[in-house]
């Protein structure tokens, strides 16, 4: 592949509405049809780069190239890379596109992938950049959303720390290409949506609202987002022991909800979600997660040129 012709994800936006429609087609032809892609990565390597604590993603990632009969080669700790000699980023990815065919990296200092996307010669993928952009866990929720319900027309209740979350903030970007969709933004005054993110939804013609109290959206909500209240993302202790338990989702909770109303949060979580709703029908993090499988099943083959 040459320069050019290398495609890499970074945020969200970098895939248009097709391109994510394509993703989601193919996720849902692996669903149906594992051993049908299972020898389509043979003897191609996934390099997985990982600067900061992952499970879902690193693992996902892993699960995803060794179903499409691939080869994984990586490290889960920086401290466990020559990054601790002062090795640069970009150092670590043009040497990792000797070793591999398309890199996933995480790292916590936001912008990082764009410098190392700069000098990759294989594709790379945004395992997700401090409190930045996170587009592949935006993929596994689009197309959870596809699945359980339809990508339209519903309404949306993000929960918990909205300043923070990356997720959330890449998941708005993307629903806002969709039609008939209501935000309902429920977070203490202190974590709300930052306000490059509303003026974004006013310029997509968004309609959203702003509350505190989760109590007062529930009966209006298709989808409930919840979210964790993320410690490494805090300047002090104080603020986050102030602000950690300022959502925690109980079945008592969820007697206004719609019965057709789904629970997602891309987890991890701490207490936001009691353990008690995790038998309840509407609760779908744990097949979020799978789905996150899928799709970056489908990302590694379309990256690849495959698909
Ligand atoms: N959702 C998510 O990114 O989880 P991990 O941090 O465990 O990868």
């Amino acid at each position: 592949m040459s320069k050019s012709e290398i495609k890499n994800l970074i945020k969200i936006t970098d895939l248009s509405k097709d391109e994510i429609d394509h993703l989601i087609e193919i996720a849902d032809q692996i669903e149906a049809n594992p051993k049908g892609f299972s020898e389509m990565c043979r003897h191609k390597k996934l390099a997985t780069l990982f600067f900061e604590p992952s499970t879902r993603t690193r693992l996902s990632f892993t699960a995803a190239m060794m179903e499409l009969g691939g080869d994984v080669l990586g490290f889960d700790d920086a401290g466990s890379s020559s990054a601790t000699k002062g090795e640069s980023v970009s150092d670590t990815v043009v040497m990792a596109g000797c070793y591999a065919d398309i890199i996933a990296m995480r790292h916590p200092k936001e912008g990082a992938p764009v410098i190392a996307s700069q000098k990759t010669t294989v594709p790379l993928i945004n395992a997700g950049d401090g409190g930045h952009f996170h587009p592949t866990q935006t993929l596994t929720d689009l197309l959870t959303i596809s699945r359980k319900k339809q990508l339209g027309n519903f309404t949306i209740g993000l929960c918990g720390d909205l300043m923070f979350g990356r997720t959330v903030h890449s998941l708005i970007e993307a629903l806002l290409r969709y039609e008939g969709i209501k935000f309902i933004l429920i977070s203490p005054p202190e974590l709300r949506l930052p306000k490059y993110v509303k003026d974004e939804m006013d310029e997509a013609g968004a309609e959203w609202t702003e509350c505190e109290a989760l109590e007062d959206a529930m009966p209006d909500l298709d989808i409930l987002y919840m979210t964790r209240v993320q410690r490494e993302r805090f300047f002090n202790e104080e603020d986050y022991v102030r602000l950690r338990d300022s959502y925690i989702l109980t079945l008592d909770k969820l007697k206004t909800a719609k019965d057709d109303m789904i629970i997602m949060h891309p987890l991890p979580r701490v207490n936001e979600i009691a353990v008690e709703v995790d038998d309840d029908p509407r609760a779908c993090y744990f097949y979020q997660a799978l789905c996150g499988k899928h799709i970056r099943m489908a990302l590694i083959l379309y990256l690849l040129g495959l698909k």
